[in-house]
C-alpha cells in the first residue's frame, strides 16, 4: 500500500496532538511515510512537536517526523496538507469576541463583526499559505479547517478557481448529526444527508437511508417534539452549574428546533436568528476565548509537556497501544474514525474524508463547493456547504434543488456581506469594507459599523491591510 506524506499547518494548534494521535492509531489504514508540522509560532509548535517526538518514537518508529518553520521543508513532495491555522492567534480571537461587546453587539469568532475581523486576517494569511504549499506540491490535497471558513472559501474560490484539490471543511453540521441521530438509533454511516447553506449558516432537510431511501428527518423531528421536555431536561441537567458553552448551545439549538420544526439547523444559525438571546451568552468580561484559554488550551499543552517530560507513553496511564490499528477500520472507516477519536471530532471527520479520498470510496461528506446550479435559486457564485461525493481526484456535489424563502433571505444577506468583505480585502477598498460590516445582520447600522472597524484597526495592527 502506498505510504503518504502529510503536513499539518498550524502545528501548534490545540487540535494537532489529537490529530497526530489519530494518525498514529490509523497507521494501517492511512500509512504515512512522512509527517511534518508547520507553524509560524515557534514556541507553540515546539510544545506540540516534542510530544510528537515521544509518541512516534514509541508507536511509529519508521515514520519520518519533524516540525519546522520553513515552508520548503514542510511542503516539499507532500500528498496532503491539513490546515488549521488561526491568523492572529488567540490574542486576536480575544479582540474579535470582546470588541463587539463594547457596543452591545454579539462577540463571536466566526459570526458577526468578530468573524469579519477574523476574516480580514485569515484571507490574507490563507492565500499566502496555499501559494506556499502549491509552490512545493502542485498536486497535494489541501484540506482546510481554518476559520472563518465561509469567508476563506469565498476568497480561495477567487484566487485558486481551478484548484480541484483544495477543500474547505467544518465539523459542525456533522456534529449536529452525531448529536441527534442517536436519539432515534440511526447511525450516520446509514444515511446520506440533504443539507444546504453557507458555512455556519445551514440546514438539513433530509436524512435518507442509503438502502431504502427512507427519510429519517420527520421521524427525528417528531421524536424531538414528543420528548421535548425530557430532552430539554437532560440537556439542562448536563450543563447545570457548569461553564459549558456547547451544552448551552445545544440547549438553545433544541429550542430553535421547537420554533422551526421542519428542518435540522446548524447551531451557528442561532447567532443570526436569535441575536438577543445570543448576546446574553457572554459579556465584555467573559467570552468563549476565556473558556478556551483556561480550558482546552491549558489541558492540551499540559498534556504535551507531561509526555515530553516522561519521555514515554508505553507503560504509563497515557499508553495508546490498545488503540493502534483496530482491524475493522478498512471495512468501516466511518465507524472506525469515530472510535479512534476519544477527545475531538475535528480529527475524526478529517480522517473520514481522507479515507474516502485514498480509497476512492466516494463517501458522502459535507464540504464547501461552488453553487453552480446545486441550488438554482441561489447565486451561482456562492460557496455552498452541501453533501458531496469524495473521490480520489475530485469532489462532486449532489444536486440540492430550490431553497425556501426564509433560508434564501438569510443566505443572500450573509453572502452579500461575505462577498463584500472579500472584495474589500482583495481590492483594499474601504467603502466595501464599510458595506460588508453594515450588511451584516448582527451589525446592521453604518454608524456602528464605522466604530467597529476603527476599533478593529486599532487592535489588529500589522494584521490589518491598508484599505484605501
Ligand atoms: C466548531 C466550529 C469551528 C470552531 C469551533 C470553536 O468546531 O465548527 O469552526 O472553530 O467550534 O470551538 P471552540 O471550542 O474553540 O470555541
Ligand atoms: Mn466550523
Amino acid at each position: 500500500m502506498k505510504k503518504y506524506s502529510v503536513a499539518i499547518c498550524g502545528g501548534g494548534s490545540t487540535y494537532t496532538p489529537d490529530m497526530m494521535e489519530l494518525l498514529c492509531m490509523m497507521q494501517k489504514d492511512f500509512p504515512l511515510k512522512k509527517l511534518v508540522l508547520y507553524d509560524i509560532d515557534k514556541n507553540r509548535q515546539e510544545i506540540v512537536g516534542k510530544f510528537g517526538e515521544v509518541m512516534f518514537k514509541e508507536y511509529y518508529p519508521e515514520l519520518e517526523y519533524s516540525y519546522t518553520l520553513d515552508p520548503k521543508e514542510a511542503f516539499d513532495g507532500i500528498d496532503f496538507a491539513f490546515v488549521q491555522i488561526r491568523a492572529g492567534g488567540m490574542d486576536q480571537r480575544n479582540n474579535d469576541e470582546k470588541i463587539p461587546y463594547e457596543f452591545n453587539c454579539i462577540g463571536q469568532e466566526t459570526c458577526g463583526p468578530g468573524g469579519l475581523s477574523y476574516g480580514v486576517r485569515s484571507v490574507v494569511q490563507m492565500i499566502d499559505l496555499i501559494k506556499d504549499i502549491r509552490t512545493y506540491s502542485k498536486d497535494a490535497w489541501i484540506i482546510n479547517y481554518s476559520n472563518p471558513a465561509a469567508i476563506v472559501a469565498e476568497a480561495t474560490k477567487r484566487i485558486f478557481p481551478y484548484d480541484k484539490k483544495l477543500v474547505n471543511i467544518c465539523d459542525m453540521p456533522t456534529s449536529v448529526l452525531d448529536a441527534y441521530l442517536p436519539l432515534i438509533n440511526v447511525k450516520r454511516s446509514q444515511i446520506y444527508p440533504k443539507y444546504f447553506g453557507l458555512n455556519h449558516l445551514g440546514w438539513f432537510t433530509g436524512l435518507y437511508d442509503k438502502e431504502t431511501g427512507h427519510d429519517y428527518l420527520p421521524d427525528l423531528l417528531q421524536y424531538v417534539e414528543s420528548h421535548y421536555e425530557q430532552i430539554h431536561e437532560q440537556f439542562e441537567n448536563k450543563i447545570k452549574g457548569k461553564d459549558d458553552h456547547w451544552g448551552i448551545t445545544f440547549l438553545n439549538h433544541l429550542e430553535m428546533l421547537h420554533d422551526f420544526p421542519y428542518s435540522l439547523p446548524n447551531t451557528y444559525n442561532l447567532y443570526y436568528i436569535y441575536p438577543n438571546k445570543s448576546l446574553t451568552h457572554y459579556s465584555l468580561e467573559h467570552t468563549r476565548y476565556d473558556e478556551v484559554i483556561n480550558g482546552r488550551e491549558k489541558m492540551v499543552f499540559e498534556y504535551c509537556k507531561k509526555i515530553t517530560e516522561l519521555g514515554r507513553m508505553k507503560g504509563t496511564e497515557y499508553d495508546i497501544s490498545s488503540k493502534i490499528n483496530p482491524n475493522y477500520a478498512v471495512d468501516n472507516p466511518q465507524a472506525a474514525a469515530t472510535v479512534y477519536a476519544d477527545n475531538d471530532v475535528h480529527a475524526a471527520y478529517l480522517v473520514e474524508l481522507v479515507l474516502s479520498i485514498i480509497n476512492n470510496s466516494n463517501d458522502i461528506a459535507l464540504v464547501m463547493t461552488k453553487n453552480n446550479g446545486i441550488c438554482p435559486n441561489l447565486d451561482n457564485e456562492m460557496m455552498l456547504e452541501v453533501a458531496c461525493r469524495i473521490g480520489k481526484e475530485e469532489i462532486v456535489p449532489l444536486n440540492y434543488g430550490t431553497v425556501p424563502a426564509f433560508e434564501k433571505g438569510l443566505l443572500e444577506n450573509q453572502f452579500a456581506c461575505e462577498k463584500l468583505l472579500v472584495d474589500a480585502i482583495l481590492e483594499k477598498n474601504s467603502l466595501k469594507l464599510l458595506q460588508a460590516f453594515t450588511e451584516n445582520r448582527i451589525v446592521r447600522d453604518a454608524e456602528l459599523a464605522k466604530k467597529l472597524i476603527q476599533r478593529f484597526i486599532d487592535v489588529n495592527g500589522e494584521y490589518w491591510p491598508q484599505f484605501k
